[in-house]
């Protein structure tokens, strides 16, 4: 049996003036230098990924982009591409935020462009899962998720899955206060875990890290991150204050 090592990811979304995002990177760099037992990353907002991979160089903590476009280069106005992200220090990317797919209308076709392309130019992924209220009400969580996962994964061969991570993070649960049971985390990343190991083979799906994502404070992290399948979190505004995201970590 695989030990997987906990990795806790700070998604800052659209937050933060630059010297605000320097502060939080220096404070979240001070803290963690002490503490490696944890594999553990950032994700700031596009303009500061430069001088926060400088700053963070030296540091354990990763640096990553909330997206990025399937394209490598081209008149794709707004779009940020992976050897720009590689370029600026990123390690990797998330795809396939929930708000990326509700907001900006990513489909599970787009994401899985994305994440091959994430790939193609040398980005880990961070691929985002989850289902809405309405879905979870009408029983049909596990069949969206699967087909999320699926979907996204169509295109990748067993040797490229070390490099992605799973993130599960329920609709209704990102920025509401009401974050998933214990049991309902569980339940959904064993079913994800099950389903990689049918679609690639089991020490993949044994690999596999699945962080829990949706309203993770440091009074609940403890008892999301000590279930068997819960390998880490994403963390959205639990993140942009450094000592919680630290005492999420520590837990
Ligand atoms: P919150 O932690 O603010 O609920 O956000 C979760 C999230 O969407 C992380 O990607």
């Amino acid at each position: 049996m695989t030990t997987r090592k906990q990795r806790i990811t700070g998604n800052w979304k659209m937050n933060l003036a630059l010297d605000e995002a320097l502060e939080l990177a220096r404070g979240i760099r001070n803290r963690v230098r002490a503490h490696v037992d944890s594999d553990v990353a950032v994700c700031p907002p596009y303009p500061y990924l430069e001088p926060i991979a400088q700053l963070l160089k030296d540091s354990p903590v990763q640096v990553g982009a909330q997206d990025m476009d399937a394209f490598a280069s081209g008149a794709r106005t707004g779009a940020v591409s992976g050897p720009m992200l590689r370029s600026v220090g990123c390690s990797f990317t998330l795809v396939g935020h929930s708000e990326r797919r509700a907001i900006f209308g990513d489909t599970n076709e787009i994401v899985s462009a994305k994440l091959r392309a994430a790939l193609e130019h040398d980005l880990d992924v961070t691929l985002c899962v989850g289902e809405s209220l309405e879905q979870r009400e009408a029983g049909t969580t596990f069949d969206v998720v699967l087909e999320q996962v699926e979907s996204a994964l169509s295109t990748i061969q067993a040797g490229q899955m070390n490099r992605i991570v799973v993130a599960y993070e329920p609709v209704w649960a990102i920025g509401t206060g009401h974050t998933a049971t214990p049991a309902q985390a569980q339940e959904v990343h064993a079913r994800i875990r099950s389903h990689i190991g049918h679609l690639y083979d089991a020490d993949i799906a044994n690999s596999l890290n699945i962080q829990y994502g949706g309203s993770v404070k440091p009074d609940n992290a403890a008892t999301l991150k000590s279930q068997p399948d819960v390998d880490g979190a994403l963390v959205g505004g639990a993140s942009l204050d450094p000592e919680s995201f630290i005492q999420i970590i520590r837990t």
